[in-house]
C-alpha cells in the first residue's frame, strides 16, 4: 500500500517511486510491469537516462495489459545538460551540451527557451503523454540557473507539467530563485540517507513548502561503514522483521520524504514498498540520525556551483 504527499501546489505526490537509472530496453519494460503490479505509481526518469523511449514503451505495454491509466501515474523527467552521453563514460566525458555558455548549441537568440521547449518536447512524445506530473531541473546549470526556471514556470503555467523543482540545489539556489521567481520550486530532489542527513537543508526545504525527494536511497547500505551503523540496522531489521533496506526507505518515509529506489527485480521492488505496516520510534530515528557524517557519493550531489 503506497501513500501520498502534498506538493506545495496541492498536488499530492506518491510517498515512494521507482528510479529508473540506467535501465532500459526490455528489462526497463519488465521492471514498469512489476513495479505497477506491486503497487508504485511514481516513476523517476531524465533527458540524459537515454531511456525515455523505452520508458514510453514500457507505459503503453502497461496500459495494454494491465487497467493502468495515464492519471493515476505520476511521471517525473528532468531536464539536464547532458553530461553522460551513451558510449562516452569509459572513453571521454561529453560535459555541457546544453546549459552551458560556450556549448555551441546555447549561442544564438533565446536558446534557453529553443532548447528547454525542444526537451519537453521530446521527453512528452517519448512518454506518449500530453503532460508531466513532475519536471525538475537536472542540477543547478550556473550559467542558465534562473533562465531555465523561468523557462520551467511557462511550462507550469501553460498546462503542460503539473509541478516544477530542482535535483541537488543548497538553500542559496532557493535564495537565488527567490529574487525573481513567480513560482518556487515545490521539489527538491538530492541525495540522502542516515550516514548524509542534510539537515540543514531539509528544515530550508520544510519552511518553504519544498517537498523532498531522495535519490540513491540505498547507496549507504553499499558503502563501507562503521559497525555500530551495520548492527543497529541489523537490530531495527530483527525487531520489525524487514530489511535492512526497508528500514532505510521507512527512515525517509518518516522523514515526510519521497526516496525513488531503482530495481529491476521484482521480489526487491516489492520489498521496497512494503514499508508501511511498520513505525520507527522516535527514539530509533534519533538513533539513525546519529550516524551522520555529512557523507556524500555521487558526484552530482558533491559538486555544486557557487552562484
Ligand atoms: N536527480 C539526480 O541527480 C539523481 C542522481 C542519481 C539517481 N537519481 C534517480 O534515483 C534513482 C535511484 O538511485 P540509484 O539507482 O542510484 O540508487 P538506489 O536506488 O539507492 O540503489 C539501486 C541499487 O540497489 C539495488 N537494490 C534495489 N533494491 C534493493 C534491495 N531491496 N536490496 C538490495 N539491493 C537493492 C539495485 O539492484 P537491482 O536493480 O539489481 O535490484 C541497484 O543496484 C535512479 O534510478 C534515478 O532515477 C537521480
Amino acid at each position: 500500500m503506497n501513500r501520498t504527499f502534498l506538493l506545495s501546489n496541492g498536488i499530492e505526490i506518491p510517498a515512494i517511486g521507482m528510479g529508473t537509472y540506467p535501465l532500459n530496453g526490455q528489462i526497463l519494460l519488465n521492471a514498469v510491469h512489476d513495479a505497477y503490479s506491486v503497487g508504485y505509481r511514481l516513476f523517476d526518469t531524465a533527458d540524459n537516462y537515454y531511456n525515455e523511449e523505452d520508458f514510453g514503451e514500457s507505459l503503453s505495454a502497461l496500459y495494454k495489459n494491465t487497467s493502468a491509466q495515464r492519471d493515476e501515474l505520476f511521471l517525473v523527467s528532468k531536464l539536464s545538460d547532458e553530461l553522460y552521453r551513451p558510449g562516452t563514460l569509459g572513453g571521454g566525458f561529453n560535459k555541457g551540451v546544453y546549459f552551458w555558455k560556450n556549448s555551441p548549441v546555447m549561442q544564438g537568440e533565446k536558446a534557453v527557451h529553443k532548447v528547454v521547449r525542444q526537451k519537453i518536447a521530446n521527453t512528452l512524445r517519448s512518454l506518449h503523454t500530453d503532460y508531466l506530473d513532475l519536471l525538475l531541473m537536472h542540477w543547478p546549470y550556473p550559467d542558465y540557473f534562473e533562465e531555465i526556471w523561468f523557462e520551467m514556470e511557462n511550462l507550469y503555467k501553460e498546462g503542460l507539467v503539473k509541478a516544477i523543482g530542482v535535483c541537488n540545489c543548497r538553500e542559496r539556489h532557493f535564495e537565488k530563485l527567490r529574487k525573481n521567481c513567480t513560482i518556487f520550486p515545490m521539489v527538491n530532489q538530492f541525495e540522502s540517507s542516515p550516514l548524509n542527513t542534510k539537515q540543514a537543508l531539509v528544515d530550508y526545504s520544510k519552511a518553504n513548502g519544498v517537498h523532498v525527494m531522495i535519490y540513491s536511497p540505498l547507496m549507504n547500505l553499499r558503502l563501507k561503514t562503521s559497525d555500530a551503523y551495520v548492527e543497529f540496522l541489523q537490530e531495527l531489521s530483527n525487531k520489525y522483521h524487514k530489511t535492512k533496506a526497508q528500514i532505510v526507505l521507512r527512515f525517509d518515509i518518516q522523514r515526510d520524504f519521497t526516496p525513488i529506489p531503482k530495481s529491476a527485480h521484482k521480489e526487491r521492488l516489492q520489498a521496497n514498498i512494503d514499508i508501511f505496516d511498520f513505525e520507527l520510534e522516535e527514539e530509533e530515528m534519533r538513533q539513525l540520525y546519529s550516524f551522520n557524517e555529512d557523507r556524500q557519493t555521487l558526484p552530482e550531489s558533491k559538486s555544486c556551483p557557487g552562484l
